[in-house]
């Protein structure tokens, strides 16, 4: 097996197939042989920095390492110096020396990019206004657990075209998947991003599309995606945002035209109403709970390899 000790976890841009792979087998066999994961991570520490809210993230890899013989230390910029302006290379490397790794969550991917350049240990992004490679861990898994298999798989994400879509291009690409995008113009992914994801379809099959028809994409896919309009550090545009959003909520008309056995995932926290009817999240499509407990597996998986 490739050894991924001591690596960052920023975007799965560096991570290879088939260590995400190697991810995707050991969060499986954890959450099959939950005794398998008793002392793995005996007296590690793991460092949590948020700067925004979270629910998941915060519980799963507090509990996660809990579970491993480990311990979480939950960080706030709040009560943190960095907080009242101790730079970032100076927390970074005095962390390093309390710490096994360092997790955070922040709006700047540079930000966490600038950290882990400084930091000694592994530091993985929770979360940043460009990436959440976690939570794409976790969505792989569920896929795979109810689809036996990822590549060639038909992918239609709605929406906001930002953090968690740009994660599944990166996975889906990765994974040979058919990965589409149905956005508005003013709500694009990155399209350097989009370059470069669709560089690595090119050596992986998969295939990567945009489009501002949500019909199209709909239609034979066998995973609908969507996440909420208004992501963290956006609230200021919510009305607008529902406006130029408003085409693109996934709905039960939408859905007419997806495969018979279509999966539905959400990152969540979810807007009933907004991105997603109600009908549709809490309909019999829905792995929404199985999404959100795979987070827990999948970051166990990653722990285990980058400090285990
Ligand atoms: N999906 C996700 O990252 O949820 P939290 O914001 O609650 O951590
Ligand atoms: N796109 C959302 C994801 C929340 C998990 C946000 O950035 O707020």
């Amino acid at each position: 097996a490739h050894t991924l000790t001591g690596r960052d976890f920023l975007t799965l841009f560096d991570y290879t197939p088939d260590e995400i792979k190697q991810l995707l087998q050991s969060a499986k066999s954890f959450k099959e042989n939950p005794e398998t994961k008793k002392g793995v991570l005996a007296d590690k520490s793991l460092g949590m920095i948020f700067e925004n809210s979270s629910t998941r993230t915060r519980v799963s890899f507090e509990v996660g390492l809990t579970q491993m013989g480990g311990h979480a230390l939950f960080l706030s910029p709040r009560d943190l110096q960095i907080g009242r302006g101790e730079p970032v290379r100076d927390t970074a490397q005095v962390l390093s020396r309390y710490l096994d790794a360092i997790m955070i969550r922040t709006n700047s991917h540079e930000l966490v990019e600038e950290f882990a350049h400084y930091a000694t240990v592994p530091v993985i992004n929770a979360l940043t206004d460009a990436y959440h490679p976690c939570q794409a861990v976790a969505d792989l898994l569920t896929i795979l657990e109810h689809k036996q298999t990822l590549a060639g798989l038909k992918l239609a994400y709605f929406g906001d075209g930002n953090n968690v879509a740009h994660s599944l291009l990166v996975a889906g690409a990765k994974m040979g998947m058919h990965v589409v995008l149905a956005t508005p113009d003013e709500h694009k992914a990155d399209q350097e991003i989009v370059a470069r994801v669709r560089e690595i379809a090119k050596q992986t099959g998969a295939i990567i599309e945009e489009t501002n028809d949500p019909a199209a994409a709909a239609k034979e896919a066998d995973v609908i995606y969507t996440d909420v309009w208004a992501s963290m550090g956006f609230e200021a545009e919510q009305t607008t945002r529902e406006q130029s959003l408003a085409k693109y909520q996934v709905n039960e008309a939408l859905l007419t035209s997806a495969k018979e056995d279509y999966m539905f995932l959400h990152c969540l926290p979810a807007h009933r109403g907004e991105e997603v009817t109600s009908g549709v999240i809490d309909g019999k499509h829905s792995f929404v709970y199985d999404q959100a407990e795979n987070r827990l597996h999948a970051q166990q998986a990653i722990l285990a390899a980058l400090i285990g």
